[in-house]
């Protein structure tokens, strides 16, 4: 059978054409998928074991200069009601993580220049020497100029998350009407060359695209090797453009996310938070179809529904130690074990 073949090729040499991703795509049965996702679970096991990794998510601001199509905190939509957490606030936040015990803080936020240079570098030194045990910053605020990435780096920021959105360049051009396909790019090497671990990543579902696209998608993310790969189903908002088409499945996003653990085996793949909206059980599937981090959410639960990138997003009542302990339980329940290290990448960690 052919796509036995394929899948045993992409497991065993973790490396597939773009005419047999598509040719996966487009003709993939339940039974298929099913043999998908155990191949994905055995490599995340062969790499990073049982663990899942954690990380406390601060969404730290929902001003947005950008307008993307499919978000519900582009600057266009008026029905939002904006805020901004301050830098003491975050502090805070950051606190009630470490009691948790999160090591990993990431930092999101539309792109809101509100928090410049200065303000950023000076947070994340606060937040680095803050603890007593290491502790590695994340941000995730979207395009500045590489000077600006450089002084962040400098002052102790270790990763940072930008999904590519979609390697189509006609679909990013389409979506992102104050943004440039290039310039992203540009954004996401320069991250990499200045030494931060790096995330990007794609929605899955969004209207036009194409399992050429998809495919597109994980070659990119392939040649890039980026540190981690955040992939998730997109979830229509009504207040934007996209409000009436239709999303991504649970099926078609983790069909991707297991593709990307076997072709890029020794990356970082969260379970999003927009699987567990779309299905009561999304993340744990991820889990099992070879994601390995989970991203609860800290943000404080006066703000935590104005961060509406797209609409039902869960947990929005809950405070910080109520997913704190939902997610461990969820992570047991599919007889895997959190991890509340660090959780560097293979690639990063290799580096030395
Ligand atoms: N549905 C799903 N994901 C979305 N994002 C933004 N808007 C939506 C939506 N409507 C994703 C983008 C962004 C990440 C933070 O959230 O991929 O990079």
């Amino acid at each position: 059978n052919k796509k036995q073949d394929l899948l045993e090729k992409a497991y065993q040499m973790n490396d597939l054409t773009k005419e047999e991703i598509i040719a996966l795509l487009e003709s993939i049965t339940p039974e298929d998928r099913e043999n998908l996702f155990s191949k994905a679970l055995k490599t995340k096991e062969k790499y990073y074991g049982d663990k899942v990794y954690l990380r406390g998510l601060i969404e730290f601001s929902n001003i947005c200069r950008q307008d993307c199509l499919y978000c519900g905190i582009r600057a266009s939509n008026t029905k939002v009601e904006r805020y901004r957490l301050t830098p003491q606030d975050i502090l805070a936040c950051c606190d009630q993580g470490y009691e948790l015990g999160y090591r990993t803080f990431v930092l999101q936020s539309g792109e809101d220049l509100w928090y410049t240079e200065e303000i950023l570098t000076d947070l994340i030194r606060q937040i680095k020497n803050r603890y007593d045990q290491e502790i590695a910053v994340t941000l995730s605020i979207g395009q500045r100029d590489a000077e600006i990435y450089r002084s962040l780096f400098a002052s102790g920021a270790d990763r940072f998350l930008m999904r590519h959105e979609t390697a189509s360049e006609a679909l990013y051009e389409r979506l992102h009407p104050t943004m440039r396909f290039e310039e992203r790019r540009a954004c996401l090497d320069t991250l990499k060359e200045i030494g931060y671990q790096v995330g990007a990543g794609f929605m899955v579902g969004l209207p036009g695209q194409t399992s050429a696209d998809l495919a597109e998608d994980l070659l990119y993310l392939k040649k890039l090797h980026p540190d981690m790969i955040g992939i998730g189903p997109f979830i229509p908002h009504s207040e934007t453009p996209l409000g009436t088409e239709k999303g991504g499945t649970v099926e078609d996003t983790l069909v991707m996310v297991a593709l990307a653990r076997l072709l890029i085996p020794d990356s970082l793949i969260p379970a999003t938070t927009a699987l567990g909206t779309l299905h009561p059980l999304g993340r744990e599937m991820a889990l099992q179809a070879g994601a390995n981090v989970v991203m609860p959410i800290i943000t404080p639960t006066s703000v935590r529904k104005k961060y509406a990138l797209y609409e039902n997003k869960i947990c929005g009542d809950d405070h910080p130690e109520d997913c704190r302990y939902c997610i461990e339980r969820r992570i047991q329940a599919v007889g895997q074990k959190v991890d509340l290290g660090r959780g560097d990448s293979w690639k990063f960690i290799a580096k030395g």
